[in-house]
């Protein structure tokens, strides 16, 4: 039997390679998606995975799928995880453990293993994944029944079964990295109390640090998803990636916070989301236009409800779906463009425009205009405040 591995080439998933074969008696297929984790992190892993002992490595680059099928809904959706995440991890969890899916197909594999702590979110998101699409699959999760501890007992384990031990020296910090966001976790981040240090960041330069003159930068978008940067289209990894780059160099997008992870405990993770924090307020500034009061409050309150889906695992739900539909349908109309200030870790809007856009200068203008009437005005507030005159009769005695 055969068993496919999500793999990176680091440490933990080195030592998984031979634990497989030895507890399991299987061959390992190794895979390794590419959902814009860095150039870097692909180079040499094929012969690195063969001498860990796999019999193959697998390697996909899910990039596009990843931005369009993954991020951009959940754009779309406005979902942030309790109040401040763009879920960045959670998003690419379901989109890499599909592809394991697929893989296991292709190499006839009846089980699928993963890297994953037993005390995290991203063994839940792999895990109810591999359910929804192949609930026949077997699961394995070594951190979960092995009793390597440590650093030194993997070390010790991979000497002792003859597997090089990874050369990329292991940064203090848990890190996971795709083309939306890089998040910290671990070593000084633990308490809570601790500010992180700016040697720290990867994606962003610091605020202080950012250019002294702001940059303008233009979303086009179309029904809720961005389209172009600056008045040029762009596939959504390009248009990302771009996003990231005139991010990064401003500081933009560094959340620090502490959250409530699904298995019950809280952990205090560093973000850097700079691409994603410039969409987040394009797409809200376009939607000032283009939705009503009541379609915003409705459209909002599922936000929430849909980051909540995406942050468990449960991105291949009948639930999360059928927002999506809803999010569609809604969003149809959020259409045209924002100009956006950068400037030293900040965004702000400088103008949004849209040819659909609820806001008409004839009606809202301090200038009189024809189609509103102020008389009307009087009417309109005796019988929305009546509740109110009401109670205040009952309490007076009037
Ligand atoms: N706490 C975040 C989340 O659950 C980030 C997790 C980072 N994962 C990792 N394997 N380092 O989405
Ligand atoms: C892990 O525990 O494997 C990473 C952190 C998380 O999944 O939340």
């Amino acid at each position: 039997n055969k068993v496919v591995l999500a793999y990176s080439g680091g440490l933990d998933t080195s030592v998984i390679v031979p634990w497989l074969r030895e507890n399991y008696g299987c061959e390992v297929v190794c895979f390794t998606a590419d959902v814009g984790q860095g150039v870097g992190e692909l180079e040499g892993l094929e012969q690195k995975a063969k001498a860990s002992g796999a019999c193959q490595l697998v390697v996909k680059d899910l990039q596009e799928e990843f931005v369009r099928d993954f991020i951009f809904p959940c754009l779309r959706a406005g979902a942030i995880y309790e109040r401040k995440y763009l879920l960045g991890t959670s998003m690419a969890r379901p989109v890499i453990a599909k592809a394991m899916v697929d893989v296991a197909k292709e190499v006839g594999a009846d089980a699928v293993a993963h890297g994953c702590t037993g005390k995290g979110n991203d063994q839940v998101r792999f895990e109810l994944t591999f359910f929804a699409l192949n609930p026949e699959l077997n699961v394995v999760a070594p951190w979960r029944e092995w009793d390597i501890t440590g650093r030194e007992d993997a070390i010790e384990y991979a000497k002792k079964h003859n597997v090089p031990v990874p050369v990329t020296k292991k940064s203090i910090y848990s890190r996971d990295r795709n083309l939306w966001h890089l998040s910290h976790e671990g070593d000084i981040l633990e308490d809570p109390a601790n500010e992180p240090r700016e040697d720290m960041y990867m994606m962003s330069i610091s605020p202080e640090a950012a250019p002294d003159k702001p940059e303008y930068v233009e979303i086009g978008m179309v029904s809720g998803l961005p389209v172009s940067v600056n008045g040029v289209k762009l596939s959504p990894a390009s248009l990302l990636s771009k996003l990231n780059e005139i991010g990064g160099k401003h500081g933009i997008g560094r959340i620090d916070m502490v959250e409530n992870r699904l298995v019950g405990m809280k952990s205090r993770g560093v973000y850097e989301t700079p691409g994603g924090t410039i969409l987040f307020t394009a797409a809200r500034e376009l939607e000032s236009l283009t939705l009503d009061r009541e379609t915003m409050q409705v459209k909002d309150s599922l936000a929430l409800k849909y980051a909540e889906l995406v942050y468990a695992g449960r991105w291949f739900d009948p639930l999360r779906e059928s927002m999506d539909a809803f999010m569609e349908k809604i969003t149809e109309k959020t259409n045209g463009s924002v100009r956006l200030k950068l400037y030293k870790g900040s965004v702000s809007v400088a103008s949004r425009t849209s040819p659909n856009s609820l806001y008409r200068e004839d009606i809202s203008s301090f200038e009189s205009g024809q189609i509103y009437d102020q008389a009307d005005a009087a009417g309109f507030i005796r019988l929305y405040g009546l509740p109110m005159r009401v109670r205040a009769m009952l309490e007076k005695g009037i």
